[in-house]
């Protein structure tokens, strides 16, 4: 009997060695990250991050239009208060005045995506005065001197392409490729750097098995299978754009989900933090090294996919914002529930706890699969009361300043986000912007917290 609790006690602990993670408990002091000096390589990318359907207006013919018009089976509305982001930050006409307002603050780069429906209004129809206007803000950067990162997929479809299956179809990256095309050989000539797709993980769990984004499924096969089509899409937007420029640089940008257990000492935590730190992050960072996309739980789903492309890309976007804790139940209904056992003080509007430590984490593992630059093309807080908007900012700089001078590659900063904006399934009610906007009047200010932003900048450049 007691050689057999031994057994368990033992095959127990070295179960909790072998998958435990030893970064978690990873602490930074303030001070110390302050002593070390703020370098950063020539040319880097001081930035901030939009995406078209969250700041410009007028995306009526983009699958989100439609979901903020639609209800649950409860009838509820899809998005907090029924909120839909009609006229938005009216981004699409104000866009000279907002890049003087990137100048007002250093930046020297500005990440912001195409809106598809806009481009492609029907199937193989091109609507040019779209791609125009697209050349006009990208013209307007240039000559300000701020470098143009365009995404080229931020979470809409064109409605029909969303009728047609969007991701799930087998075809949907010829689909996309064709439209990519359209908008390289448009604007290639003076874009050089390129994201494909935006978090293929977030648009495929929060589609597919969430419900939280359209076309809210909950089918966890689905939101794999989308998730190897999303990254099917990535490879031949890299191919498409690489034939076209091939000086121009084009990457992935992934939402890096730093997932920790809730205890240290409970093994289902421990195993299931690391099964799904696997299939997230390291499946995209092994199919961009690799071109192997292979996803398998039995009985919940299984995909694979050999693009039989290695290294399809020039730089890895990483999104990071924090770290998330469940306890994960197979076997509930809700079988992940969130653990917070922080004080609200250290998280964000969000309810998301502030861990500059992830971002380093983060930037680790991806320096761990690949020499190549990393652009932070993510990072930000949601802030209304601004009370913890500055100390957000320095912090994050800090964390990675400190990768910076340990030799991680990191070539670019895009805080998000410039301007308040449409959060998705939470309408107006978070606010990410550097400057903050009054959704009546459209007047933008800076908020007090952001100042420590270009203060920031100038200490680096020093
Ligand atoms: C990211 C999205 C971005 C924004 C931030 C808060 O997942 O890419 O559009 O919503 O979260």
């Amino acid at each position: 009997m007691t050689a057999a609790l031994v057994i368990v006690v033992s095959v127990y602990l070295l179960a909790l060695l072998f998958f435990r993670d030893s970064t978690i408990t990873l602490k930074f002091n303030r001070e110390e990250l302050k002593n070390i000096p703020l370098r950063v390589g020539r040319g880097f990318l001081w930035g901030s991050a939009t995406s078209a359907h969250q700041v410009e207006g007028g995306c009526t013919n983009n699958n989100w239009f439609l979901f903020e018009s639609a209800v649950d089976a409860q009838g509820k509305p899809r998005i907090v208060n029924g909120q839909k982001a009609g006229g938005g930050a009216d981004h699409w006409n104000r866009y000279r005045s907002d890049i003087r307002l990137m100048k007002a603050i250093s930046l020297n780069a500005y990440r912001f995506s195409v809106e598809w429906s806009k481009i492609e209004p029907r199937e193989g129809v091109f609507d040019d005065d779209a791609l125009n206007h697209y050349a006009d803000v990208v013209h307007a950067l240039r000559l300000e001197g701020i470098e143009p990162m365009i995404t080229l997929h931020h979470f809409t479809n064109p409605i029909w392409f969303e009728q047609q299956g969007a991701f799930l179809q087998e075809n949907a990256a010829e689909t996309f490729g064709r439209f990519v095309r359209r908008v390289v050989e448009r604007l290639g000539d003076s874009v050089s750097l390129w994201m494909t797709i935006n978090e293929p993980t977030v648009y495929a769990l929060n589609g597919y098995l969430f419900a939280e984004f359209p076309p809210a499924e909950r089918s966890p096969q689905k939101a794999v299978r989308v998730l190897r089509n999303l990254l099917r899409a990535h490879t031949e937007a890299y191919r498409i754009i690489k034939e076209i420029h091939p000086q121009s640089q084009a990457g992935l940008g992934i939402n890096f989900f730093v997932f920790d257990p809730p205890s240290r000492l409970n093994l289902l935590d421990v195993v299931s933090a690391r099964l799904i730190t696997r299939g997230t992050n390291e499946s995209l960072l092994r199919y961009l090294k690799e071109g192997i996309f292979e996803f398998g739980v039995p009985g919940v789903a299984r995909e694979s996919y050999r693009s039989g492309l290695r290294e399809a890309f020039d730089f890895v976007g990483l999104n990071y914002y924090t770290r998330f804790r469940a306890r994960i139940n197979p076997f509930a209904e809700r079988w992940a529930n969130p653990v917070k056992n922080y004080p609200p003080d250290c998280s964000t509007d969000m309810g998301w706890e502030i861990y500059p430590e992830g971002l380093y984490r983060a930037a680790k593992v991806i320096a761990s699969y690949t020499a190549k630059p990393i652009y932070i093309t993510e990072n930000g807080i949601a802030d209304e009361r601004d009370t913890r908007r500055a100390p957000f900012i320095e912090d994050h700089l800090l964390v990675m300043n400190k990768a910076i001078s340990e030799g991680v590659n990191i070539r670019g900063y895009f805080y998000w986000s410039l301007l308040d904006n449409f959060e998705w399934a939470f309408g107006y009610t978070k606010r990410f912007g550097l400057y903050c906007v009054d959704f009546g009047s459209q007047e933008r200010t800076l908020y007090k917290g952001s100042a420590v932003y270009p203060a920031m900048i100038k200490k680096f450049d020093r």
